[in-house]
């Protein structure tokens, strides 16, 4: 069944997040080639800064139709990898490029009311760090601007210079984003002395995978997923969503969804806009119809097949997922995984 969003939205009620995220990728270029990523690192597509400021009336009409309770928007820039030095040269510097971007968001924030927040999402393997510092430092004085440096367990390249950087930028890091694959449950199952640190360091989300069709070996069972939930209870109660989301629960506190959804929007270097998937997804990789604009409809059969709007918990769960969990080639359990999750820390 497909409902329009509006009638999803009601649904959801206070759950819905407040706050509104721009995802907007610039290129998919990339000088490393981690094992879960399905980007296409060789690809120049958006690299032109002519491509870049081609963005801006994407921008701007997502701005114009986001509901009008949003308290805050986040604009993510993302690559691919925005701060590979190859691009950070003397001849060549792209920062300048993204400042006009940032500059040119300012302004349509301004013209809205809105406070503009502007978020880097980066893979920390920068030689230039000066430099990159510096950028920040000068873009801090108008705008606010923080990292979010990606961190895994499993597939990623995790250098000397990447530790050197985490303590290098900590006071611009605003979180490191974890993604949950089968590979990174393993591996947080034993003692990961990376993860230790930065897990006493700094706030840390684990986000769900979405796999491709040549990694879909990578995307948990809901067993799997299963213990993930179990280790964040037991050893990690701090991680978000799901740390968070037991202390919620506690207290009968409420939880938004955590898997944004709704006021997310992801700009793609070629231009197209999507609510989440990329358009190498194709519609048969998952259950259900798929809508690439919207995907609320996979959010509702979520909610359907879970009953959610009935369950003991749904106050303070922060649901998963709902792309992620429509994906077809995953091994499923019957019941939901969350609530048996909950039942265990309840007990
Ligand atoms: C595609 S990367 C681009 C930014 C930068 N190169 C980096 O690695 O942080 C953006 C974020 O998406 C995460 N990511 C990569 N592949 C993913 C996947 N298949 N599913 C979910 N998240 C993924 C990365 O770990 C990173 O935190
Ligand atoms: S560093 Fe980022 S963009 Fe590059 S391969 Fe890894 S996840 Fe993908
Ligand atoms: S525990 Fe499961 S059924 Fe209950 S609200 Fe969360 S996802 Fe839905």
């Amino acid at each position: 069944m497909k409902l329009p969003q509006g009638l999803v939205k009601e649904l959801i009620g206070r759950k819905k997040p407040k706050l509104a995220e721009i995802e907007l990728t610039l290129f998919e270029n990339c000088d490393v080639n981690c094992a879960f990523c399905g980007h296409d690192k060789k690809s120049i597509v958006g690299m032109e800064q002519a491509e870049m400021l081609s963005k801006i009336p994407l921008i701007a009409n997502f701005l114009d139709s986001m509901d009008e309770d949003v308290s805050m928007v986040n604009l993510h820039l993302v690559g691919g990898e925005l701060l590979q030095d190859r691009l950070l040269t003397s001849e060549k510097n792209i920062l300048d490029d993204y400042t006009l971007l940032i500059e040119a968001y300012k302004k349509l924030c301004f013209e809205r009311n809105i406070e503009p927040r502007v978020i880097v999402v980066s893979n920390m393997l920068t030689t230039r760090s000066e430099m990159v510092k510096e950028w920040f430092r000068k873009i801090n004085e108008t705008i606010y601007m923080r990292l979010i440096a990606s961190y895994d367990l499993y597939g990623r390249p995790i250098t000397k210079r990447y530790l050197e950087n985490i303590s290098f930028f900590k006071d611009f890091i605003s979180n490191i984003n974890v993604v949950v694959t089968k590979e990174a449950i393993e591996k947080l199952k034993e003692d990961d002395e990376v993860f230790e640190f930065l897990y006493q360091n700094f706030p840390i989300f684990m986000d769900d995978f979405l796999p491709d069709s040549w990694t879909q070996h990578m995307i948990p069972s809901d067993e799997e997923y299963l213990e993930y939930l179990q280790l964040v209870a037991e050893k990690y109660p701090k991680l978000m969503p799901f740390g968070d989301a037991i202390s919620k629960l506690k207290s009968s506190q409420l939880n938004e969804i955590q898997f944004t959804t709704f006021n997310k929007c992801n700009i793609l270097p070629n231009n197209m806009v999507t609510n989440y998937l990329w358009d190498r997804h194709r519609p048969d990789h998952f259950e259900g119809t798929v809508n690439y604009e919207d995907n609320s409809n996979m959010l509702f059969q979520f909610l359907e097949a879970n009953q959610c709007l009935s369950c003991e918990y749904y106050v303070s769960c922060p649901l998963r997922c709902p792309v992620s969990w429509s994906w077809k080639n995953r091994q499923r359990s019957a019941g939901c995984v969350n609530k048996r999750f909950f039942d265990s820390v309840q007990k």
